[in-house]
């Protein structure tokens, strides 16, 4: 995994705009997962002010709360309607986003998985992390091999995500996450700096699943200093990141 530290948190959302526009430069018609969260909001506005062409753009999201409607103010498509989707010129036949208001759920998610295979794969998918180390809605202790699925959630994510948050979600598994062809994730704020130290250089175990991001090719971790303030290997990343352009990456 490679850990880009940047001074704030609109640099890590420059930064990872920097990543998205190079996918763009070489493929017009990607396919794109989209994480919800407080995070990569700042990327999302850049996003959509960036004028790219995203009407080429299949759009997939990690996961989604159960029982809420499209509508509903807490349900993660409505949130990624408003702050992202909405205005960026993609067509509705172009998006799939998770339906936790499904009865039947595993339903949902096998047509979900099998819908990522129809589209050949995610380019590139875009992940928040959870103070307990989650990506997606994988709470700790999640199989590393897990794919899409009804989950229950942690009772600190549900404190996080604050009052009247559904206890179950659908998610895509660590598995399924594991596939995309590139990570981008993305993590601002001392709140989440353990979380950053254990999945950067803790072990690789179910108990932090964004650790699995270390199994991963083409993972990158954007943090802000304020998150990657308990790294022990801070000062290499902030090397690398001075030197890389001068092997051409
Ligand atoms: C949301 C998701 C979660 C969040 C994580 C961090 O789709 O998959 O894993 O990324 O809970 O949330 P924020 O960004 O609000 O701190």
């Amino acid at each position: 995994m490679e850990v880009i530290i940047r001074p704030d948190a609109d640099a890590v959302a420059a930064t990872a705009m920097d990543f998205v526009g190079r996918l763009y430069a070489r493929k017009a018609d990607p396919v794109v997962g989209l994480a919800t969260g407080k995070t990569p909001l700042k990327l999302y506005a850049l996003m959509r002010a960036s004028g790219l062409d995203f009407s080429r753009t299949r759009f997939f999201n990690l996961d989604e709360l159960v029982g809420l409607g499209a509508a509903d103010p807490k349900s993660f498509r409505r949130f990624l309607r408003d702050n992202l989707l909405d205005g960026l010129g993609a067509p509705d036949g172009n998006i799939r986003l998770l339906d936790g208001s499904l009865q039947d759920l595993e339903a949902e998610a096998e047509a979900y998985e099998a819908a990522l295979k129809a589209a050949g794969g995610i380019d590139l998918q875009v992940l928040g992390l959870g103070r307990n180390g989650h990506i997606g809605f994988n709470e700790p202790g999640s199989s590393l091999g897990s794919r899409t699925r009804p989950k229950t959630l942690d009772r600190d994510t549900l404190a996080d995500y604050g009052e009247g948050t559904p206890r179950f979600s659908i998610t895509m598994g660590i598995g399924t996450i594991l596939e995309a062809r590139s990570l981008l994730m993305l993590a601002t704020g001392e709140a989440k700096a353990e979380a950053v130290r254990r999945i950067a250089e803790g072990p690789l175990t179910s108990e932090t699943p964004g650790s699995a991001l270390q199994l991963h090719p083409r993972a990158r971790l954007i943090v802000d200093e304020a998150a990657a303030a308990r790294l022990a290997r801070g000062d290499y990343w902030r090397w690398v990141w001075q030197n890389k352009w001068r092997v051409g990456q």
